[in-house]
């Protein structure tokens, strides 16, 4: 866990923030010498240190570790494990998520959600974002933090899909490493989230997602992998759902069999709140932290160790693997911030709101720009604004998803700049006159649109925790917390409407995923804009207007249909009931999730994955390949300056029984026009890998492989095969 306490350390050294050090100083234990409690020497190593600590502790001291004991709810944080202050053990507060420090939390800033991140295929964006993060979190009493949550998504229609980054194991890897290690440059503890194969919110505290070894391990297991080994992370949530049958909190194989023995992961499981089901079951299978009370692991856990059912050694191993990231991550050098200061603390700086801004803008996806419609970069235009979602109170809906990652989860809105607003102030620089309908009578709609240059309707959907998307057209609604405020205004309708009324109209879609476009012939543009966060209007009016160029891609492909989709039967989605009462969920599909389906069943999709477009062009020539790297030139073929996401796609012998083509490298780049730059990323032996059921580990197969490189997985201009040696590579 590299890296950990820089931040808060520098500061204090630094003299900066004295309030801050203050208050740090306030919540340090109460005997923080290191006579007492040799542990703190920080000269020692982390197992050293944890072992010392550990050997110092009671059957007591141990119990109240490893669960939570809810006395910091009404500070709106999801989970507290307290402190020993004999021991200087400083307490853990424990919050969500992803897109910022939320739950009750006030004085936070609102992030463009998972999807969004990911959407920008950045990440050394993702970092920033998490060390922002990692730091509002510190600040604000939070030293484990629940995000990010990296649950691959197999049918859009999931609730969070808003959450999660997209249907690509690599890339949901990536970005969820990227955004773990800039969280953990702060003394906190990232947590990546839901293991595993909580995919869809329908039955998600009782349903069992049924999957075989070989997609479990391709498809459902890489992303929280490349958080492990790439990001050392210091936390994993155990997520409601069963696998195979058994509650994913008192799973052996998938808690201890892989992630703890083949994965190397040496930080704690913590259960999903309310996800732990027993005591002995889920403490022998390995599971290390029940959150948030001690129902399980409080009393109970300690009868059991008495009588032998959990073996002390167990208990230690829980201990040991709370206490790695909290010395790693330099928690005992820097407890966070104390309540009930904290909570009241405004930690939202200026640079805070410009970073949720450049995430926003850097991951709006521009879908469709026919005859240039876009930018819109004339003066003197009237522009008509149109849909709720434009609008102060839409947009104070739309800009999160509702559920525990939204901020704040009530009682408190952030500054959330609309569409309309920012908009409305950017036009009024150059002289645009902006006028606005919500769209609720549609009259007014179609007279504003007919009275303009151009139409902009925006339109939203309502993703929250807790219930799927009963399908992907557009109805309108918002979410916040678990509650979703749907009419019954036929958003799609509106569009058709406008397009009607005025022929250069373009929408922008709030919406959590994909969704379905009856109309998507009949406007000029499309951009999908997802949950942008409270910089909503002010990102959204810098593409519209080309103050900043679209670089965004798509993580999860946009399907014609929803009979496109993988999940054909009941049985794949939502899941029926067995004879043992239990609904199951068959991932019968395989590895055949999101493209990977569309490309072995050569179904066009409606926008695939990986695409996006730029208010300029880009050129691929010159590739070399080997089985160690790819190289290739990237151009800037047009007028304006952009960045461009080249992905690496590699393309297996057809024995192997792999999808036609599969993500194993990217960048983005920024090329000035006219630039080129040659471009190199490398690959390993496990991008040309498959999971071996038989063998129960990675293999590659002897053969031609097939890499190409482009734009997107169905705009791949480069080809070339390469020879690979078939080898061996283990669990
Ligand atoms: C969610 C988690 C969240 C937890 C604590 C649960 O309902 O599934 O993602 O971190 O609540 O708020």
């Amino acid at each position: 866990m590299g890296g950990g306490l820089g931040r808060g350390v520098r500061l204090c050294a630094l003299g900066a923030l004295a309030l801050l050090c203050a208050l740090t100083a306030r919540t340090a234990p109460a005997r923080a010498d290191s006579a007492a409690c040799p542990w703190l020497d920080n000269s020692k190593s982390v197992n050293e240190r944890a072992s010392e600590l550990l050997s110092a502790m009671t059957l007591d001291d141990k119990i109240a570790m490893v669960h939570g004991d809810q006395i910091w709810e009404h500070y709106g944080m999801a989970g507290h494990v307290p402190g020993n202050s004999r021991l200087c053990i400083p307490e853990l507060g424990v919050n969500d998520a992803g897109a910022g420090v939320g739950d009750f939390e006030v004085g936070t800033t609102a992030f463009p959600a998972g999807i969004a991140q990911a959407a920008s295929w950045d990440p050394a964006l993702q970092t920033q974002f998490g060390r922002t993060l990692g730091w509002e979190a510190w600040q604000k009493g939070v030293n484990v933090q629940l995000a990010p949550g990296v649950n691959i998504a197999r049918v859009p229609m999931n609730g969070r899909n808003f959450e999660y980054m997209g249907e690509d194991p690599y890339l949901s890897g990536q970005s969820a490493a990227a955004e773990i290690r800039g969280i953990q440059q702060n003394p906190v503890i990232a947590t990546v989230k839901h293991y595993a194969l909580n995919n869809q919110e329908t039955n998600r505290q009782s349903a069992s997602s049924d999957v075989s070894e070989r997609p479990l391990h391709e498809i459902y297991l890489p992303a929280f992998e490349a958080a492990v080994k790439q990001g050392h992370v210091g936390a994993v949530m155990c997520s409601y759902n069963r696998i195979n049958s058994v509650y994913a909190c008192e799973q052996p194989q998938t808690l201890t069999d892989v992630l703890k023995k083949e994965l190397g992961f040496d930080g704690f499981v913590m259960s999903d709140w309310e996800g732990t089901h027993s005591t002995v079951n889920a403490a022998n299978a390995g599971l290390d932290m029940q959150m948030p009370d001690g129902s399980y692991f409080g009393d109970p856990l300690k009868a059991a160790v008495q009588a032998g059912q959990v073996p002390m050694a167990r208990l230690d191993d829980m201990v040991m693997r709370i206490l790695r990231p909290m010395f790693e991550t330099g928690i005992f050098e820097h407890p966070a911030a104390a309540e009930p200061q904290a909570f009241a603390a405004d930690v939202s700086t200026s640079d805070d709101v410009a970073l949720a801004r450049k995430v926003s803008e850097d991951g709006t996806v521009l879908l469709k720009n026919d005859g240039g419609a876009l930018p819109l970069d004339g003066n003197g235009k009237r522009i008509a604004v149109i849909g709720t979602a434009a609008g102060p109170h839409g947009a104070a809906l739309a800009y999160g998803g509702g559920g525990s990652s939204h901020i704040p989860e009530a009682g408190w809105t952030p500054n959330v700049v609309s569409p309309l607003q920012g908009i409305t102030q950017a036009g009024l620089a150059k002289g645009d006159l902006v006028t606005y309908a919500d769209g609720t009578a549609i009259a007014d709609a179609l007279a504003a649109a007919k009275a303009s240059d151009v139409a902009v309707v925006f339109a939203s959907d309502a993703e929250t925790e807790g219930q799927d998307r009963s399908n992907l057209n557009l109805t309108f609604g918002a979410c916040v917390a678990i509650e979703c405020v749907q009419t019954p205004i036929d958003q799609s309708k509106l569009i058709e409407a406008v397009a009607q009324a005025n022929p250069n109209t373009i929408v922008v879609l709030d919406t959590g995923g994909p969704v379905v476009m009856p109309w998507v012939n009949q406007v000029n543009g499309i951009l999908e804009a997802w949950y942008p966060g409270q910089e909503d209007g002010n990102a959204i009016a810098a593409i519209l207007f080309g103050q900043v160029n679209p670089s965004g891609k798509l993580p999860q492909t946009f399907p014609s249909s929803e009979a496109d989709l993988p999940t054909r039967t009941p049985q794949q989605y939502p899941g029926v009931n067995g004879s043992d009462g239990i609904p199951h969920v068959s991932y019968s599909e395989g590895l055949d999730v999101g493209y990977r389906w569309f490309d072995s069943q050569n179904i066009k999709p409606l926008f695939p994955f990986g695409f996006g477009l730029s208010y300029t062009t880009f050129r691929y020539s010159g590739l070399t390949a080997t089985p160690g790297s790819v190289s290739f030139t990237l151009t800037n073929s047009g007028r304006r300056a952009g960045a461009e996401v080249a992905q690496v796609y590699v393309g297996d012998p057809p024995a192997v029984g792999e999808p036609p083509r599969q993500l194993k490298g990217y960048r983005k780049v920024f090329l000035l026009p006219g630039e080129s730059q040659r471009v190199t990323l490398p690959l390993d032996a496990r991008s040309f890998a498959y999971w071996d059921d038989a063998r129960h580990g990675w293999a590659v197969a002897p053969g031609r492989y097939t890499v190409s490189v482009g734009g997107s997985s169905r705009d791949l201009p480069l080809q070339e095969t390469v020879r690979v040696r078939g080898s061996w590579l283990g669990p």
